[in-house]
C-alpha cells in the first residue's frame, strides 16, 4: 500500500510522520505520535471521545484520515493544561465531578474548551447543546455541566 509523508503540528510541537491512506488521524495521533488523550470509542463519528480541535475547529478525530491533516495545527487535551498547571475548564471538571470512568473526558474537555472561547456567558441549555456530539456512558452529564458552567463563571469573574 502506498504511504504518504505528511508534517502536522500538535499542541505546538512539529511533527512528520508517514501514513498510509487509511490511517485515521486518532490513530497516528495515539499510535504514531503518542498523543493517546484522544480515545477511541466508537469510531463512527457518534461518541465524540476522539475528539480534537483541527485549525481552531473541534472534529472527531476518527472521521478524518491523517492525510487529510497534512500541514493542520492540531491541539488535543493534553494541551490544555499550561506546563502541568490544570486549566480552568479541568480544574472545574475535579471540582464539579465532572467525570466517573474518565473515558469521554478528553473529548468532552475539548468541545467545550472550543464552545467557552466563543461562548462567555452560556446558558446551561446552550451548554447541553455545545456537549450534545460527546456521549458520556457513566451518564454524569448534570456534573459535566455544572462543571462548564462554573468554569464560564470564573474566566467571567477573571475578565
Ligand atoms: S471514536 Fe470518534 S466519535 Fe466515537
Ligand atoms: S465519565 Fe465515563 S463515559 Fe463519561
Amino acid at each position: 500500500m502506498s504511504e504518504h509523508n505528511i508534517s502536522v503540528t500538535v499542541n505546538g510541537t512539529h511533527h512528520e510522520l508517514t501514513v498510509e491512506p487509511r490511517t485515521l488521524l486518532v490513530s497516528a495521533l495515539r499510535e504514531q505520535l503518542g498523543y493517546t488523550g484522544a480515545n477511541v470509542g466508537c469510531e463512527t463519528g457518534r461518541c465524540g471521545t476522539c475528539t480534537v480541535r483541527v485549525d481552531g475547529e473541534t472534529i472527531k478525530s476518527c472521521t478524518r484520515f491523517a492525510v487529510q491533516s497534512d500541514g493542520a495545527e492540531i491541539e488535543t487535551v493534553e494541551g490544555l493544561a499550561d506546563d502541568g498547571d490544570l486549566s480552568t475548564l479541568q480544574e472545574q471538571f475535579q471540582e464539579n465531578h465532572g467525570l466517573q470512568c474518565g473515558y469521554c473526558t478528553p473529548g468532552m474537555l475539548m468541545s467545550a474548551d472550543t464552545f467557552l472561547r466563543e461562548n462567555e456567558d452560556p446558558s446551561r441549555e446552550e451548554i447541553r447543546d455545545a456537549i450534545e456530539g460527546n456521549l458520556c456512558r457513566c451518564t454524569g452529564y448534570q456534573n459535566i455541566v455544572d462543571a462548564i458552567e462554573a468554569t464560564a463563571d470564573q474566566l467571567g469573574e477573571q475578565r
